[in-house]
């Protein structure tokens, strides 16, 4: 799950701006809606599809939709890819690097993300805080950046994975602050979205045990959790996880700025474990099917205007990857 408390963008504006070929209404349906009517709506919702008829009833929809679309999923054109998918399937995450993948961001980018992460580094936060984010509007200005989630090579192993036509939610740049809170995404805990999502975080420092890294349990060990819990939703501390999995079983992922995590965070029970030594600055590309499990929790977080902005730079062809629930029909 995202942390959508402390990821408020900025309210819908009541007018319209008009950027290029879109206007930030277009963008409405991927904010994130913060009206307590909407939220407890949200939350019924979440927990209708964990009752077992409703879940079932799903699982075949969402089989069916397996079914329909394997023929159309594009083959993968670097054979190297090959095994990134294998270990996806296989374990749920598969962890590498900007340059090992040979997807690496331009200089410009670098430069400009460095700027990013020190505005991001002054910005004062309350003490029960532990998470900032950097202005969208500030992202889709890095040269390629919200592009390089929609690269071939990236868009094929994300359909391969998904086995679905994809909805890509964008991107964000976050800093887990070092501190010893331990609450929300630093508590166990399996993404609600869809059956299969895929996260890209790329770590834009390096992340050592001590500097707040991803944390996951294996494929096998986050079902037996699951099983053994009954865990259906929520958060679970560390202490209940441990008597089931103990934590020499736990997972950190570390490595050097430009480590790249791709993982399925519905499918694996993961948190970002607390900071001691320094904050965490890292990138998050999304992904999900465009007929998620809960597209109510499914949103965008960059602000009406940033996604505006990113979508009026993109081809024809991208658009329904970000325009997920329906391209606007004004264009
Ligand atoms: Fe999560």
């Amino acid at each position: 799950m995202q942390d959508v408390q402390t990821a408020r963008p900025t309210a819908i504006p009541a007018a319209q701006n008009t950027i290029g070929r879109f206007t930030t209404r277009d963008t409405q349906p991927y904010q994130y809606r913060w009206d307590l009517a909407s939220r407890s709506m949200h939350y019924l919702r979440s927990r209708g599809v964990t009752l077992y008829p409703v879940e079932r009833l799903r699982n075949r929809f969402y089989r069916s939709m397996l079914k329909r679309h394997a023929a159309n999923i594009p083959p993968l054109s670097e054979p190297r890819d090959a095994h990134i998918l294998n270990s996806l399937r296989q374990d749920g995450v598969y962890i590498t690097s900007l340059s090992e993948l040979g997807l690496d961001f331009s200089e410009a980018a670098h430069s400009r993300l460095t700027d990013i992460c020190i505005d991001l580094q002054r910005q004062p936060l309350p003490p029960n805080e532990f998470v900032a984010y950097a202005p969208s509007e500030d992202l889709v200005e890095v040269p390629g950046l919200a592009n390089w989630g929609l690269q071939p090579r990236i868009l094929e192993i994300v359909e391969n994975y998904l086995q679905l036509p994809i909805a890509y939610h964008g991107m964000h740049l976050r800093r887990d602050i070092r501190n010893l809170l331990e609450a929300r995404s630093r508590c166990w805990h399996f993404d609600l979205e869809d059956n299969r999502t895929l996260k890209m975080i790329v770590y834009l420092n390096d992340v050592e045990l001590c500097d707040g890294p991803f944390q996951y349990l294996g494929s096998d060990d986050s079902i037996e959790l699951r099983q053994q819990m009954n865990y259906r939703l929520g958060y679970l501390d560390p202490e209940s996880v441990d008597k089931i999995i103990p934590k020499s079983r736990w997972h950190s992922a570390l490595g050097k700025a430009g480590t790249v995590v791709m993982v399925d965070t519905a499918r694996i029970i993961h948190r970002g474990k607390r900071s001691e030594r320094t904050d965490r600055h890292a990138l998050f590309f999304d992904y999900t099917s465009r007929k998620p499990k809960r597209p109510y929790y499914c949103h965008s977080l960059l602000t009406p205007e940033a996604m505006a902005t990113f979508a009026n730079t993109l081809p024809e062809k991208h658009l329904p990857y970000v325009f997920w629930r329906g391209i606007p029909s004004h264009r």
